[in-house]
């Protein structure tokens, strides 16, 4: 028999996610919605963000989804997209690209493109969704960035990744000392490794080594990062600001 926490969601608020066309930000999307949120879909692929509103459900009165197109790493378009709604008392930052190489053979380009998505995208959603909050004397929001764990240990072929998702908590730990006056709480996940299209070009035999690395022996699902969100998200979790909370089924636990 399983059961599910029931969170302290308000039915109506809406609900915010950058990336939420595909992996992790698609199951927060499903499981928000279930818990009767109002879910805004966003993602730099309409495509997908369409795919992930097709699949939420909105059984409940005056629950409502919508999606739309965003690039993170634009200041124009977090602009465009955080004026179209209403805040949103719950905000998760899921956009996330890898271009992976070795540090001597590592593209500048990519270098840049790598911390413009992950770190400045989170800078900016973050930045947006607190001004609109602040500015319309919100009570209290929840905004949830996802690191990565490999922002802690580092990973060989990812020294732009690792270090854009060490600065995505130097980020959300200082937003939450900033924001903790206006009600709104800052917190990271910072995944393991999770199976999703980002890790599908992982090749097996890196995969294989992998799982043999981690304590709980599997990869982890998109759905178990999502129910941290959710907690995240929740009341349940409000006297909780400026933490990193692991998913890694112990992955370099110590
Ligand atoms: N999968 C893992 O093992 C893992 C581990 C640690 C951290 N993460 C992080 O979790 C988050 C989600 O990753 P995922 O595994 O679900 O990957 P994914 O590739 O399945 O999803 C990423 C989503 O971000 C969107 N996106 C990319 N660039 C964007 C941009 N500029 N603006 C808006 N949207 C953009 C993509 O279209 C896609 O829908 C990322 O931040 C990733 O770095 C993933």
């Amino acid at each position: 028999m399983s059961f599910r926490l029931k969170l302290t969601l308000l039915k109506h608020d809406v609900e915010l996610w950058s990336g939420g066309g595909s992996g992790i930000g698609r199951a927060v999307c499903l499981r928000l919605a279930s818990e009767g949120a109002s879910v805004v879909v966003a993602d730099i692929s309409e495509q997908s963000a369409n795919e992930t509103l097709g699949s939420l459900p909105s059984d409940l009165r005056g629950q409502g989804h919508m999606a739309a197109v965003v690039d993170v790493s634009s200041k124009e378009s977090v602009t465009k997209l955080t004026r179209y709604f209403q805040p949103p008392s719950v905000c998760v930052n899921a956009a996330g690209i890898t271009q992976d190489d070795f540090l001597l053979s590592m593209d500048e380009q990519h270098f840049d493109r790598v911390v413009q998505v992950n770190l400045k995208g989170s800078f900016l959603v973050t930045q947006a969704v607190a001004q609109a909050l602040v500015a319309c004397g919100a009570p209290k929001g929840s905004i949830i960035t996802v690191g990565s764990i490999v922002g802690k240990v580092g990973n060989i072929g990812q020294a732009n990744y690792s270090a854009s998702k060490a600065g995505v908590e130097g980020l959300t730990r200082t937003a939450a000392k900033e924001l903790s006056r206006f009600g709104i709480r800052c917190n990271c996940v910072l995944p393991g490794f999770i199976s999703t299209p980002m890790t599908d070009k992982v090749p097996e035999k890196v995969i294989s080594k992998i799982k043999s690395l981690v304590p709980m022996g599997r990869m982890g699902e998109p759905a178990e990062v999502a129910d941290v969100c959710a907690f995240l998200a929740s009341d349940d979790s409000r006297y909780i600001t400026g933490t990193s909370i692991e998913v890694t089924g112990g992955l370099f636990i110590g």
